[in-house]
This record gives structure tokens, C-alpha cells and sequence, in this order.
């Protein structure tokens, strides 16, 4: 469902902020927790949190991804230059597609090496791969380089989004933030 005055619903906003703080943990932890000379009470620490709250990110996803499909973005302002609503469009997908595929490559990396995913383990839910060190590299391999897209893609979003609200003032800022939508967004 569009809202061409106020910009993304209410849901749509919770789902972007909530993950965004939840991408803003997660990101770093995992590039600390793989650096040699780490001492290992925080590595486990940064493990346990890294992996748990990435399954949280998979199960984030598949409900904004499904809100998403049944709700439109709301139309950009007239007057944004062509190249520019595309960027945004490819940015817009391109984030989507890597906050699918992260999380399933860290489940696969991590249940095809025979490692615990606690908040799963406690719930007894079983493995959904089988163990096999091959699959474990490939999806280690996918992960570390979808590390480093969703780095760079993340810096270019947040950078075009705060041109939006810093310098141009053109309301595009204001689709998305507060994360509750108000009488005027
Ligand atoms: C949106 C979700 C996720 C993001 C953005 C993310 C991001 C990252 C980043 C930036 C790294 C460091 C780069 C690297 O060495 O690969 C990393 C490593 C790692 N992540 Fe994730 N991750 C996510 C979800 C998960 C999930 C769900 C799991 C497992 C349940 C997981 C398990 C791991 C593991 C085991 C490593 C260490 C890689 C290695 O084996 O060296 N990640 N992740
Ligand atoms: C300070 C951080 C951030 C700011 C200021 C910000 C701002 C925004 C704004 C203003 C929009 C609406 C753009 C438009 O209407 O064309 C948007 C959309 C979006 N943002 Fe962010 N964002 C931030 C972080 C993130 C992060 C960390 C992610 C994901 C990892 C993310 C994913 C998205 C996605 C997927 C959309 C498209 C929404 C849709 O059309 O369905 N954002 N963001």
C-alpha cells in the first residue's frame, strides 16, 4: 500500500530501523571476531552474538521481504534525476538480496562445519544442511565476500540518504525517518 505524503508506512520503518541497528552490530562483530590474537572469552562472546542475532536478521528479512511484496515503496519526489532513482532502485535491491544471502551463508558455513547456532540448539531445531566441510568453505567463501559488498553497499546508502536529508532537504530523509510515521511523516 503506497502513502505519497508521508512516505513508507509504519511497519515498513520499524522493519528498516530494526534491522539497521541490528546490520550496525552485527557487521563489526563479525569482522572483530574472525582477527587473530583476539583473546577467547571475546571471541566467544562476539561468536555467540554474531551468529544468534544474524539468524534473527534471516527471520527479519523473510518478513520484510514478504511486507514489501504486498506494499510498494511510495513514489519519489518528481524532478529526482533518472540516474539518481536508479541508483537508489539498484542500492534498494541490492541490500535486500545480501541481507537474504548473509544470513543463509552463515547458517550453511556454521551447520555444514558442525558448529552450535545456540538460540537453534536451545530449541532443539535440527540442522538444515548436512555436515560436509566443502559446503562449509564455499559458504564461508560467499559470506566474506557478501562481508565486504554489504560494507561497501551500506556506506553508500547511508551516505546518498544523509545527502538527501543534509544538503538537498528534498523530503527523501523524512520517507524513512522517525521510524514511526506521523500525520506528516
Ligand atoms: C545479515 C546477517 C549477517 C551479516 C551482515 C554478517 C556479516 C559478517 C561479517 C562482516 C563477517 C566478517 C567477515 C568474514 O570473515 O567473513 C562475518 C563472519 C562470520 N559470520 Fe556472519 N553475518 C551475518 C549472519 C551470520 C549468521 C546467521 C551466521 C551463522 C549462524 C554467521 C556466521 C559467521 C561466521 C562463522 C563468521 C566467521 C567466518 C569464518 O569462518 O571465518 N553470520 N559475518
Ligand atoms: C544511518 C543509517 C541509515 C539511514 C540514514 C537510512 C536511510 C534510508 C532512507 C531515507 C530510505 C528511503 C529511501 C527512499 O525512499 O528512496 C532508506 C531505504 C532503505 N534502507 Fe536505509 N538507511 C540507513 C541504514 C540502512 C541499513 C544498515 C540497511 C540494511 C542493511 C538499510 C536498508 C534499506 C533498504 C533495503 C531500503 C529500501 C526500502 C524499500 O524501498 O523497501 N538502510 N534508508
Amino acid at each position: 500500500m503506497r502513502d505519497a505524503t508521508n512516505g513508507y508506512r509504519t511497519p515498513a520503518r520499524l522493519l528498516h530501523w530494526g534491522m539497521a541497528i541490528l546490520v550496525f552490530a552485527t557487521v563489526p562483530a563479525g569482522f572483530v571476531m574472525v582477527q587473530e590474537g583476539l583473546d577467547r572469552a571475546t571471541q566467544n562472546a562476539l561468536f555467540i552474538f554474531h551468529k544468534n542475532v544474524g539468524v534473527l536478521l534471516l527471520l527479519l528479512i523473510l518478513v520484510r521481504l514478504a511486507y514489501r511484496a504486498t506494499h510498494p515503496a511510495p513514489p519519489l519526489p518528481p524532478g529526482l534525476p533518472r540516474w539518481q532513482a536508479l541508483a537508489a532502485r539498484g542500492t534498494h535491491v541490492a541490500l535486500y538480496a545480501l541481507l537474504l544471502v548473509m544470513p543463509i551463508a552463515g547458517y550453511v558455513r556454521v551447520r555444514a562445519g558442525g558448529f552450535p547456532i545456540e538460540a537453534l540448539d536451545a530449541m532443539g531445531a535440527p540442522s538444515l544442511v548436512p555436515r560436509s566441510d566443502a559446503l562449509a568453505e564455499v559458504a564461508k567463501t560467499v559470506h566474506f565476500y557478501g562481508a565486504l559488498a554489504i560494507a561497501a553497499v551500506i556506506a553508500l546508502h547511508v551516505g546518498a540518504a544523509l545527502q538527501h536529508g543534509i544538503v538537498r532537504k528534498d523530503g527523501v530523509f523524512s520517507r524513512m525517518w522517525p521510524p514511526v510515521a506521523g500525520r506528516r511523516g
